[in-house]
């Protein structure tokens, strides 16, 4: 069964089940009970030019069918996360693609710099659900103007594969999306957490340490179904897709609605060993159906004509 994925710019996944950002460390945490090599790609922690210690406590909760995390990027810095992992990274099958965080261009920029070249380093995913510190504090993700810059300046500082993460909170995601691929993408990514807050008890105050925190987890799959279906149909580039997934329906959900792979996150924690039973799934999945690969699973569901309304603008209506 083929389940390899392109993503361009060479940067081949053996399938299409990656770990998300955040869920996985950076691969090695889970070295006894998880065979990394059969994952079909890692999406390490976020890494920030230098080290962060990140948000005060408490960090997580939980919610109806999901969670809420403001972890705030804690990570040793660029610098140390090549020292420490990247001799390992070289050593797997599977490519490991950094995320990466910053709070104005030229940190993202120079955090690329840093890893062109590194053996172990496959690719990179920009994590822009971050605040511009340059922009009074707006977030690259929410802005097609200042998505498109930091794209097309990490764009000019590296050859490594490119991928764009996309937030879920905007009002509509297809001129962004948009901006991001004419910057010089090779892939999207979508979707990050949705901002949210949870109260502590005796409600005199929010619950977490930074107050807002990212919601994840299966309630968030519809809306990640929404940003895929819209993503791809607004570009030519590959879209992988994450929120919510913990069984193989979710999977076959995002690949019906054009994403090319998934990302598995908040599931994990439940169940570190949930990627690998995916690939096996998915590949019995395409032997039931008598496919010789999973691609003929790739966008069923999108409108089979171009300029239906779906492909026009946000179709919402309450
Ligand atoms: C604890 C935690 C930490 C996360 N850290 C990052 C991060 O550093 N960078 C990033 O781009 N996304 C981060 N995410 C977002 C996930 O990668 C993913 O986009 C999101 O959780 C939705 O997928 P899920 O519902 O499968 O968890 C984090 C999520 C969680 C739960």
């Amino acid at each position: 069964m083929d389940l390899s994925v392109d993503l361009g710019r060479g940067l081949v996944l053996p399938n299409p089940i990656l770990v998300a950002s955040g869920t996985f460390g950076y691969g090695i945490e889970y070295g006894d009970v998880v065979d990394v090599d059969r994952l079909g790609g890692i999406c390490c922690k976020g890494t920030t030019l230098k080290a962060r210690i990140g948000n005060p406590t408490p960090r997580v909760t939980e919610t109806p069918g999901g969670m809420l995390n403001s972890i705030g990027l804690q990570n040793p810095g660029v610098d140390a996360v090549i020292e420490k992992y990247a001799g390992t990274w070289a050593t797997w099958k599977s490519p490991v693609i950094v995320n990466v965080a910053g709070e104005s261009v030229e940190d993202y920029v120079e955090v690329a710099r840093r890893l062109d070249g590194v053996p172990g380093v496959a690719g990179i995913e920009l994590n822009i659900s971050c605040p511009n510190v340059g922009a009074g504090g707006l977030q690259f993700a929410i802005d097609a103007g200042a998505a498109g810059e930091v794209t097309g300046a990490v764009r000019r500082a590296t050859d490594l594969p490119l991928l764009v993460k996309l937030s879920p909170n905007v009002s509509d995601i297809r001129p962004i999306a948009r901006a991001i691929a004419d910057a010089g993408a090779d892939a999207l990514t979508a979707i990050n957490t949705l901002s949210g807050i949870a109260l502590a008890p005796g409600r005199e105050r929010p619950l977490l340490g930074n107050i807002y925190g990212g919601l994840s987890g299966p309630a968030v799959k519809p809306v990640a179904l929404r940003v895929v279906y819209e993503a791809a149909q607004a570009v030519k580039i590959p879209v992988v897709a994450i929120g919510g997934v913990t069984e193989l329906a979710d999977v076959l959900d995002f690949l019906a609605v054009g994403a090319v792979a998934v990302q598995v996150g908040t599931a994990i924690f439940a169940d570190p060993t949930l990627p690998e039973r995916l690939v096996d799934e998915l590949t019995e999945e395409c032997g039931r159906r008598g496919l010789t690969a999973y691609r003929e699973l790739i966008g069923t569901a999108l409108p089979k004509k171009a300029g239906r309304p779906s492909s026009k603008g946000v179709e919402y209506r309450p």
